[in-house]
């Protein structure tokens, strides 16, 4: 069969790494793609958010499957437009998508459905907001409703920095729209672990856990970046917090959605606080993370397409989820200077010592081709995954590949993982 994923990053060098490896993928393409996917899929100059452009391709190649890998287009609804063109698409559509589109709107699902997760208000009015903090508790959590490029979430020590949020967000309008609407919530301390998990509008199953490193400096320092590293499976995701979370968070939240009329297909990301008082619900996304895919997905024993066409189809419940029994480890590779500013166009060498080690994957976020020559094409750069039998090695054997990768300006948090030795 043809396949289409849409998106350009390291999470969707991850998925076309996946779909290459289906028996059921005869011709793989990704729109816009970048120097690493193209490797394994034919790009297509197509932009995630040219939805005409995208329906009129997939119409064209006569695709049979398209799989939306980024927030934007599901959250605007890319898939309700194949689909009305009669393509098959896997991902949430539009009105399901909102779970990760509007912080707001999963707040109030979850206090509607009794999913563990902060005390919280919404707010549209910013009078009101900076009313009610007044007699708030410190610190205290900002977030503006909508997409925010992972930027959205301001923690607040004192009222005036709060203040201050509001009006960054509310009235400044930092984030654009996404702040015409703003949740106020309890701050909560614990370890952060992120769920995967596929799900077909009835059935839901979880993927193997992971976890992410959003700051960009060592100790977890420095400013919020799209992420630094991850590693899988989380040892602080036990047998224990597994079965709490199936009893009051995953199937609450499939039935959740399908209760309000909007029955989710695709994956749903579980963003988890383990606090003293169990684990609550940071935050849903309704796709893949990037770069949890990058440690997840290298892990996953079956056929990709055989999943998401289960989720589609509906048949979920018969598909037998399986994941290696070992781990992976990923590291970010960025420009010096990532978030801030940065140098692009930068030579990369040393990616062919990926091919002759099994394990050991080099997914491009920020590459392009200038002639036969890879350079860097953004902040984050590349991310080099490497599993282990546990975690420990992975973690050894990716630092060892980070080493095989050369660009002038290359730039990587030295403690992924680390928090693993406290496990
Ligand atoms: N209620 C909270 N208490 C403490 N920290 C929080 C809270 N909500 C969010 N955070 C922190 O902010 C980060 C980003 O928040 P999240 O809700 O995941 O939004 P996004 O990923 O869209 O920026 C979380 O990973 C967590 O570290
Ligand atoms: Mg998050």
């Amino acid at each position: 069969m043809k396949v289409l994923v849409v998106g350009s990053g390291g999470r969707e060098h991850a998925i076309c790494y996946c779909v290459a490896k289906s028996e059921k993928a005869d011709k793989i393409y990704c729109a816009p793609g970048n120097a690493g996917i193209s490797a394994l899929a034919e790009c297509v100059p197509i932009g995630a958010m040219e939805f005409d452009k995208l329906v009129a391709f997939a119409k064209e190649q006569q695709i049979d499957l398209v799989i939306v890998g980024m927030d934007d287009p599901l959250v605007g609804g890319l898939v309700d437009e194949l689909e009305a063109a009669g393509i098959r698409t896997f991902g949430p559509r539009k009105n399901a998508a909102i779970l990760e589109g509007s912080k707001a709107f999963s707040k109030d699902l979850m206090k509607k459905y009794n999913i563990p997760t902060a005390a919280y208000e919404n707010f549209t009015d910013p009078d009101k907001a900076l009313a009610y903090l007044e007699t708030a508790k410190f610190p205290i959590v900002l977030k503006a409703d909508g997409l925010a490029l992972g930027k959205g979430v301001l923690i607040c020590q004192n009222l005036e920095e709060a203040k201050e949020g509001v009006k960054t967000i509310m009235l400044d309008k930092k984030f654009g729209t996404a702040g015409n609407e703003m949740v106020i919530e309890e701050f909560m301390t614990g370890r952060e672990v992120s769920v995967l998990s596929f799900v077909d509008g009835n059935t839901i199953k979880t993927m193997t856990s992971a976890q992410d490193h959003k700051r960009a400096g060592d100790g977890d320092t420095g400013l919020n970046t799209g992420g630094m590293g991850t590693f899988s499976p989380s040892p602080f995701y036990t047998k224990e917090v597994e079965a709490f979370c199936e009893k009051y968070i995953y199937q609450a939240t499939v039935d959740a959605m399908k209760a309000e009329g909007r029955p989710f297909k695709g994956v749903i990301f579980f963003g988890l606080m383990l606090t003293e008082d169990g684990p609550k619900v940071l935050e849903y996304n309704a796709r893949f993370g990037d770069p949890e895919a990058q440690v997840v997905l290298p892990r996953m024993k079956n056929d990709i397409i055989e999943v998401m066409e289960a989720c589609i189809d509906g048949t979920l419940d018969q598909v037998d989820l399986q994941f290696e029994d070992n781990a992976a480890v990923c590291v970010v590779l960025a420009s010096e200077g990532y978030p801030v500013s940065y140098e692009k166009g930068i030579p990369i060498s040393g990616l062919e010592e990926f091919d002759r080690h099994e394990g050991y994957y080099c997914f491009h976020a920020g590459t392009k081709f200038d002639g036969d020559q890879l350079v860097t094409n953004g902040g984050r750069v590349l991310g080099v995954t490497a599993k282990g039998k546990d975690l420990k090695e992975a973690r050894a054997n990716a630092y060892a590949a980070t080493e095989w990768v050369q660009f002038a300006n290359k730039y990587m948090r030295h403690d992924i993982g680390k928090a693993i030795d406290e496990a």
